[in-house]
C-alpha cells in the first residue's frame, strides 16, 4: 500500500496547529502508520531537502525546518501522495485554495506548516530517513471499509 512522509512543520507546531491539521488527514481516512516528535538537524535537513540544495531559498529553507521541534508522520492509504498533496494545498499559503491546510492557515512561501513527499521515490526515501522500520505499524483503523472499496488502507 502507499505511504507518505508528512512534516509538520516547526510553524505549525509554534502556532499550535497540529492537532486541527492531523485531524485533516484522519477525516480523510488515510492510516497513521508512523508518528514522533523530532528536531531535525542540519545535516538531515540537507539530506531531506537535497532536490532543492542549489535553490536560492534553500539556506532559508533550512534554517526554517531546523528552527524547533517538527512532526513527522508516515501516512498510509491508497493513492496517499496525491491525496495528502491535495489536502495540503499549493506551496504557498497566499496562493493556495481555501479548504487546504495551506490556503486556511498559511500565508506566506516559507512558512507552509506542512510537507508531503511528491512522488513514490521521495516517499520511500524520505520515510527511510525519519523512520526505522519497527517504528511503521501496519493497519487499517476500524470503518476503512466505508473509506475505502478495497477496505484496506
Ligand atoms: P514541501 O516539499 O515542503 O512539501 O513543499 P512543496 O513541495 O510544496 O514545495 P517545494 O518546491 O518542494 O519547496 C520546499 C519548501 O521550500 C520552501 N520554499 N520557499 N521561493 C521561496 O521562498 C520558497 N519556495 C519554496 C517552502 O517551505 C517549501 O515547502
Ligand atoms: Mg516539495
Amino acid at each position: 500500500m502507499e505511504r507518505t512522509l508528512i512534516i509538520l512543520k516547526p510553524d505549525a507546531l509554534q502556532r499550535r496547529l497540529i492537532g486541527r491539521i492531523i485531524q485533516r488527514f484522519e477525516e480523510k481516512g488515510l492510516a497513521i502508520v508512523g508518528l514522533k516528535l523530532v528536531s531535525i538537524s542540519r545535516d538531515l535537513a540537507g539530506r531531506h531537502y537535497a532536490a532543492h540544495k542549489d535553490k536560492p531559498f534553500f539556506p532559508r529553507l533550512i534554517d526554517y525546518i531546523t528552527s524547533g521541534p517538527v512532526i513527522v508522520m508516515a501516512l498510509q492509504g491508497p493513492r496517499a501522495i496525491e491525496m495528502a498533496r491535495m489536502l495540503m494545498g499549493a506551496t504557498a499559503g497566499f496562493e493556495a485554495s481555501p479548504g487546504t491546510i495551506r490556503g486556511d492557515f498559511g500565508a506566506d512561501q516559507t512558512f507552509n506548516l506542512v510537507h508531503g513527499s511528491d512522488s513514490p521515490e521521495a516517499a520511500r526515501n524520505e520515510i527511510a530517513l525519519f523512520f526505522a522500520e519497527d517504528e511503521l505499524l501496519d493497519y487499517s483503523p476500524a470503518g476503512s471499509e466505508w473509506v475505502f472499496e478495497s477496505g484496506k488502507t
